[in-house]
């Protein structure tokens, strides 16, 4: 709570110096990723162990598919795999490698293919990087942290559950079909004395329970031109009707775009097809937050110590990527990926291993999480896999079938 006390402290005052309001993408963007404050930056823990290492109940506070189970990377390295031979490269570049358990596994199960890879990774947070150098380091030069976006790359890319992790616009119509950017306020008296005439508070949240610092609020304004433009090029005009926008993700898609000279990238994550991103039912929209496992949806509660995230719009995935000269090389569910993709033969390998040296806990561990990965009630069917590339020919083997890339040029 004294670590969410300073990332208080620290929100009011860029609220206050930005004059009383601040967008939310740049709110949320503070409470995930100011230097030492952020929930991704501040050496908090964030990502449930895998199951096998730990027996005991699930840390952190939420676990991801490489956290699971090894066998997620062992598959989707047969997908990496047949990219770098397509290109003819042996260069794999992860954004975004949390604790740096898929790198590994990736890593191994190429090696034991004879692919000696180069492994980059891009990581925002000077605290993960450090996990993930501790975890990697038996890898030695054969993996490197990227500073920056690199100016070209030819290989393969990757990202599990990173455009969710991007901070988001949030958006309201209003009752008179007009297009509302929400934005933040301090409840704590601030001096701003010009802001826009027509702000209406729309959510409060009251001061914490603690008593020490006052909360936040939500502030609806006009929104920008542009965003309105965007917003009602995507949506119908639904008064009430509350979602989010990922323009951070769209942008670094384009940014793909330039720099993939030539290549695939392998996105996976939660979201939709537009059409069911904005479904008149979703009325507020995808905005989520994790904290010990639990999941709900007030941004407010305990900035700094919990992860706030929003679905993905694939379409505007594929979109952007289209603008910037790539191809869309597939879409389908993380189910169909991964059976497409080898792991029944991932499993066959896996049970093999059992029967010379069986471990019949780790056996129920690993096929309850298999389980958990293709399961349509649990991440089989929410979770989607994209790949975006250029000089590399579809369809991919992750994709053979029921590739639902069609789904992704529908309009709303
Ligand atoms: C939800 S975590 C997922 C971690 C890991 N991929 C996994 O599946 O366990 C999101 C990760 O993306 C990183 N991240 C967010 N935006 C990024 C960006 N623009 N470039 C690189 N990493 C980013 C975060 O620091 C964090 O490591």
């Amino acid at each position: 709570m004294a670590h969410s006390q300073r990332v208080r402290a620290f929100l009011h005052q860029q609220i206050q110096q930005a004059g009383g309001w601040l967008p939310f993408s740049v709110w949320m963007h503070h409470v995930l990723y100011a230097p030492g404050l952020g929930y991704y930056a501040a050496g908090n823990t964030k990502l449930a162990e895998t199951p096998s290492h730990h027996a005991t109940a699930l840390s952190g506070d939420f676990v991801t598919a490489p956290q699971l189970t090894p066998l997620f990377g062992q598959t989707l390295a047969r997908q990496v795999a047949e990219i770098l031979h397509q290109t003819d490269t042996l260069d794999v570049l992860e954004f975004g490698a949390g604790s740096g358990a898929l790198a590994h596994d990736i890593l191994s199960a190429l090696n034991e293919m004879g692919l000696h890879v180069r492994y980059n990774i891009l990581e925002v947070s000077a605290d993960l990087r450090q996990r993930q150098q501790q975890r990697l380091a038996a890898w030695g030069e054969r993996v490197t942290w990227l500073e920056t976006l690199p100016t070209s790359f030819s290989g393969c890319v990757i990202g599990n559950e990173l455009l969710d992790a991007m901070p988001v616009e949030l958006f309201v119509w209003s009752e008179q079909g007009e297009v509302l950017e929400r934005g933040v306020v301090s409840l704590a008296p601030v001096q701003a004395p010009d802001q826009a005439p027509n702000q209406t508070t729309n959510q409060t949240t009251d001061a914490d329970s603690e008593g020490f610092f006052p909360g936040f609020a939500f502030q609806d304004r006009p929104a920008a031109p542009q965003l309105a433009a965007t917003v009602q090029a995507r949506m119908p005009a639904l008064p009430g009707y509350t979602s989010e926008i990922n323009l951070q993700a769209e942008a670094w898609i384009r940014d793909l775009g330039h720099w993939l000279t030539r290549g695939a990238a392998l996105l996976i994550d939660y979201g939709f097809p537009r059409h069911e991103y904005y479904h008149p039912q979703r009325q507020r929209g995808t905005l989520m937050c994790h904290i010990q496992h639990r999941t709900h949806d007030d941004v407010f509660l305990a900035p700094g110590l919990q992860d706030i995230t929003a679905h993905v719009d694939f379409t505007a995935i594929a979109e952007a990527a289209q603008d910037s000269g790539l191809s869309v090389l597939g879409y389908t569910s993380q189910a169909r990926f991964l059976l497409n993709a080898g792991l029944p033969q991932v499993l066959e390998a896996y049970a093999q291993q059992q029967i010379e040296h069986p471990d019949p806990k780790a056996r129920a561990r690993t096929y309850a999480a298999v389980q958990k990965l293709i399961s349509e009630a649990e991440m089989g069917e929410l979770f989607k896999v994209i790949a975006l590339g250029r000089g590399v020919q579809a369809p991919l083997s992750g994709f053979t079938q029921s590739d639902r890339s069609g789904q992704l040029v529908q309009s709303n």
